[in-house]
């Protein structure tokens, strides 16, 4: 398995650009599957995670194209086999976005039921309920959702009992060519979902309210093709500013979005970063200051994504004072809290909250990513530590950080892989 060497204690100072967004590309590429035209996708990500959804459609018969500019062309008008393996869904579970699509396109489905995961029980519950509640008959057995519909998929009142990203995602995918009007209450209204919601539209699909908690859906009979374009990563964007920010640094990221970062960029201005934005770039400048603990809670877009929990947690573990971190969407986050201990940083976990005691300085360390985000802030804070730490089980990292590597050594930082 490759690792990463970081030698740290070099602030990071440079431009780089930031990828498309992963949590839209994915959904995206499912979505190709509700017409039988071809649809080309843009600003891909090079990602692991990507790669795996290519090879999901390719295990259905669907080969995507990629071309000389790296845009993705997907005619699944040669589909053959509607199921999604167990091998595929055990290393991405957003294998499950695939659901709503064949069913309410093909009538059928099969796709292994995720399992656990590194950052709790992620049940899919929310998916099954709601897809029956359009007409589906949805039985579990054998480790697989076997999912059909008579005729075509009817609209419904659907209310979510949790926001739900990938939920709300396979629904609104199905309600496109459902019979009938669908209405998703207490929607998800992650940027995600919206760039998902854009490219259905642009392939025909009648579409309200996405962006608010109530998604109205109008089924047509038909999608037809399109060429969309995935919107920018914010996830990533943040990663790369927190990161400046842990190592009182000074950068710029490009090709962003900051209008859909606004948590995050508060929680930087806290942090004692002088944060400026453009209509697509963020800079940050620590002005070479340490930064200040922030305290904060994750909760549904708008409020502070968890998925930016982790790096926040390194960043709070060499800051002045003490900060505290509450995981409200999903137990079992703080599996790189152990870690960070291990490098010297002061970590108590209270339930479902930790308190972060800023630490003078942190040491490096050999390291084990457990998930994506916590392989990112263990990142961080190799590069704020003295010494070398070695992250081990960076296929994690890959799965969601386009060339991580080179991004952060284009902004200085001693870092390079070891291939296994
Ligand atoms: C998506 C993102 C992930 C992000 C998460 C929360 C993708 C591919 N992944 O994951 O990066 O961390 O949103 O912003 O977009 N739940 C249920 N039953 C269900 C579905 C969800 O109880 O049927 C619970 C989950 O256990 C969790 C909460 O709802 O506690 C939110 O999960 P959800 O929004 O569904 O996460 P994902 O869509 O899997």
């Amino acid at each position: 398995m490759d690792k990463l060497i970081i030698e740290g204690g070099v602030r990071l100072e440079g431009e780089i650009r930031i990828a498309g967004a992963k949590n839209s590309a994915l959904p995206i590429l499912a979505a190709t599957l509700l017409t039988s035209d071809k649809v080309t996708i843009c600003n891909l990500p090079h990602l692991f995670d990507i790669t795996t959804m290519l090879e999901l459609l390719g295990c259905m018969g669907v080969q995507p194209v990629i071309d000389e500019k790296l845009n993705v062309e997907v005619d699944s008008s040669t589909i053959t086999d509607l199921s999604a393996p167990y091998e595929l869904v055990k290393t991405m579970r957003a294998s499950i976005l695939v659901l709503g699509p064949l069913l309410a396109k093909h009538k059928r489905a099969e796709v292994a039921l995720p399992g656990g995961c590194a950052i709790g029980s992620r049940p899919v519950n929310l998916h099954i309920t709601a897809l029956e509640a359009m007409g589906a008959d949805i039985v579990v057995e054998d480790g697989y959702i076997k999912a059909s519909v008579k005729d075509r998929l009817k609209g419904a009142h659907i209310f979510m009992d949790m926001v739900t990203v990938t939920g709300t995602e396979n629904v609104m995918m199905a309600a496109c060519l459902a019979d009938g009007q669908t209405i998703i209450e207490n929607a998800a209204r992650e940027p995600e979902v919206v760039d998902l919601a854009l490219c259905l539209i642009a392939m025909g699909a009648d579409i309200s309210g996405h962006g608010t908690d109530t998604i109205v859906i109008n089924g047509v009979s038909d999608l037809h093709g399109c060429t969309y374009s995935v919107m920018p990563d914010r996830i990533e964007t943040g990663t790369y500013l927190i990161a400046a920010a842990a190592t009182r640094g000074k950068i710029k990221v490009k090709d962003t979005r900051p209008d859909i970062l606004e948590a995050v960029l508060l929680k930087l201005e806290q942090a004692g970063a002088d944060i400026k934005v453009g209509e697509d770039w963020i800079s940050l400048d620590m002005h070479n200051q340490q930064p200040k603990a922030v305290s904060l809670r994750t909760a549904p877009y708008p409020a502070f994504p968890t998925d930016m929990q982790a790096q926040f947690t390194a960043l709070n573990s060499i800051a002045s004072g003490t900060g505290s971190i509450t995981e409200t969407v999903f137990e079992n986050r703080f599996m790189h809290v152990h870690e960070m201990n291990r490098m010297g940083a002061l970590i108590k976990v209270e339930g479902n909250t930790v308190i972060v005691e800023g630490a003078e300085t942190l040491k490096g360390a050999p390291v084990m990513a457990t998930d994506l985000r916590a392989s990112a802030s263990l990142i961080i804070a190799g590069l704020v530590a003295s010494g070398e730490t070695i992250v081990d089980r960076i296929y994690h990292i890959d799965r969601g950080y386009e060339c991580i590597e080179e991004k952060l050594q284009l902004l200085g930082a001693k870092i390079r892989r070891i291939p296994s």
